[in-house]
């Protein structure tokens, strides 16, 4: 591939990172996958899927290290409606919340 193209691929890389959120994180440093947790892993990772798209429609991710899990169990409960969430989503976001969040 000339080089140019593979430069280009690059740039429209990056930018699309930045344009999931908050400066140019990746999404797995915004929102760490949960490969190696234990538990339900199901959940978790539900929860997580929801955390990056549901969570993101209007305002894009926000990187789970931006607030401690007590600061999410308050946000959560107040996007939760916004969010249409229904069954176990809200548990299921809190509980991939716990996992990966300073506390
Ligand atoms: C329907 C749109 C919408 C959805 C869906 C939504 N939010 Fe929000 N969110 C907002 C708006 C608007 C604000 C601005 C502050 C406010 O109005 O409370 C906000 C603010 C925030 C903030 C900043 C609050 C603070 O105290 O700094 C965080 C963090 C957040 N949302 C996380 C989430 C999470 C997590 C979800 C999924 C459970 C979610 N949002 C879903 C609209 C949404």
């Amino acid at each position: 591939m000339p080089y140019s193209r593979l430069k280009r691929l690059l740039v429209v890389g990056v930018i699309g990172a930045c344009l999931f959120g908050a400066g140019c994180q990746s999404l797995e440093e915004m929102a760490p996958p949960v490969t190696g947790a234990t538990g339900n892993v199901s959940a978790l990772s539900h929860g997580r899927s929801l955390f990056v798209t549901r969570c993101a429609t209007c305002h894009g991710i926000t990187p789970v290290a931006d607030h401690s899990y007590a600061e999410w169990q308050g946000i959560v409960t107040e996007m939760a409606e916004r969010s249409k969430l229904v069954g176990t989503d809200e548990g299921d976001i809190l509980a991939y919340l716990r996992t990966v969040s300073r506390h």
